[in-house]
């Protein structure tokens, strides 16, 4: 059992501190947000997390897990500190430190014995040892400290069966002793540990999302020419992620990724390479083939309906995918909407005065739509999906 301080109780914060709590350690969640620290101490979930009320309630009610504003109540016995409060782009696509900077600020102010602070923030290379030079300089009185980076690679929706079964731990820290502490409270979870140093693993979180972001636009980019050419891109990325070297995973055309970590990653990954001169292509061409796709469903509906002012459009499917309630940067909340709980095609067909509709994530058959007497619109299925 350790005693874990998590900074920064959102998406991340909670889930980490939650699953921390779980495997037996003794964790205080901590953030600004008096209401937020209200409500979980009235047992209110502030996010939308599967299985995530019954494993807060089941913990605190075990006194392994606490909710406080106050960092001096937080580090009163805190080992490690997690920082996991937010990164998002700042106004030139770099990514804003703002909220990092405070936490580091406070934990320096409040800290009193020797810890270990693990960045679990999304961060720009480097941010590591600026993090070291905050708590540094802000300390009262100097007492040791390590910083270790553990960059998070859970999904919204599924978060907590990731933290518990992740693929890998990544850990990157120039103190291999602070690393290895770390690890040790991975260990439960009986997966590879990649320990390495602080920027290296700062860059793996970055490297990954943006490689994943390529995947899924380069589907795209086919799924345009195989709607040119009349090829069905569905089966066109099954036949591909048959190929192990290929995966099937992220090969699934449609309206483009979005949420709350792939743009700003991306973006921020391309500004650290200009910010050294570097011409990141390929990250800038992954960019606007998202934006085009986004583009393209407006495009697609203007086909088949004309002049879009005065009609009422329904949008599916709100954020950027299944199971969160995360609307960061949603590709859904770029275009107009309004919204539909169930969907039953045959008495969709009869609510609507013109049956058009334009399938963001190809989920269903060209054939069986049109059949309902829909004009459908979906991303590179062929003449039948009519592109
Ligand atoms: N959401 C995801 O799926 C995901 C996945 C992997 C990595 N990440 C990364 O993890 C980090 C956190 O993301 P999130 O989605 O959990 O963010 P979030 O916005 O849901 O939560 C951040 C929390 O930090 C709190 N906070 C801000 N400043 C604080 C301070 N000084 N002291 C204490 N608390 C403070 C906020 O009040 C908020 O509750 C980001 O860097 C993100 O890129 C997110």
């Amino acid at each position: 059992m350790k005693n874990i301080t998590v900074v920064g109780v959102g998406y991340v914060g909670l889930v980490t501190g939650t699953c921390l709590a779980d495997l037996g350690n003794k964790v205080v969640c901590l953030d600004v947000q008096e209401d937020r620290i209200a409500q979980l101490n009235e047992g209110a979930m502030p996010i939308y997390e599967p299985g995530l009320e019954e494993m807060v309630a089941r913990n605190a009610r075990a006194g392994r897990l606490a909710f406080t504003t106050s960092y001096a109540r937080g580090l009163e016995e805190a080992e490690f500190v997690f920082i996991c409060v937010g990164t998002p782009t700042g106004v030139d696509g770099e990514a804003d430190l703002q909220y990092v900077r405070a936490a580091a600020s406070s934990v320096a102010a409040a800290m009193h014995a020797p810890l270990i602070l693990v960045n679990k923030s999304t961060v720009p290379v480097g941010t590591g040892d600026w993090v070291a030079d905050i708590v540094r300089s802000g300390q009262r009185t100097p007492v040791p400290f390590s910083v270790v980076s553990c960059p998070e690679f859970l999904r919204e929706g599924s978060a907590i069966a990731d933290f518990m079964n992740p693929d890998r731990i990544v850990l990157g820290s120039l103190d291999r002793e602070a690393a290895n502490r770390v690890a040790e409270l991975h260990l439960p979870l009986r997966t590879t540990i990649v320990v390495t140093d602080l920027r290296t693993a700062e860059m793996i979180k970055y490297a990954s999302n943006a490689f994943l972001a390529t995947k899924i636009s380069f589907i795209n980019e086919i799924a345009t020419i195989c709607e040119a050419l009349g090829a069905d891109v569905k089966e066109v990325a099954a036949g591909m992620g048959y190929d192990r070297r290929i995966g099937r995973h992220f090969l699934d055309a449609g309206i483009g990724w979005g949420g709350s970590c792939f743009p700003k990653d991306v973006q921020a990954l391309a500004h650290m390479a200009v910010e050294k001169g570097r011409h990141p292509q390929l990250l800038r061409a992954v960019m606007d083939i998202n934006a085009d796709q986004r583009r393209d469903v407006v495009a697609k509906l203007k086909s088949l309906l004309g002049e879009l002012r005065g009609k009422t459009i329904g949008l599916l499917g709100l954020a950027f995918k299944p199971n969160t309630d995360d609307m960061r940067d949603a590709p859904a909340a770029d275009i107009e909407w309004n919204e539909f709980k169930q969907l039953d095609l045959a008495r969709l067909r009869q609510a609507m005065r013109q049956p058009v509709i334009v399938d963001g994530r190809n989920i269903y058959e060209p054939s069986q739509v049109t059949a309902l007497g829909f004009a459908y619109r979906c991303f590179g299925r062929g003449f039948g999906g009519q592109g």
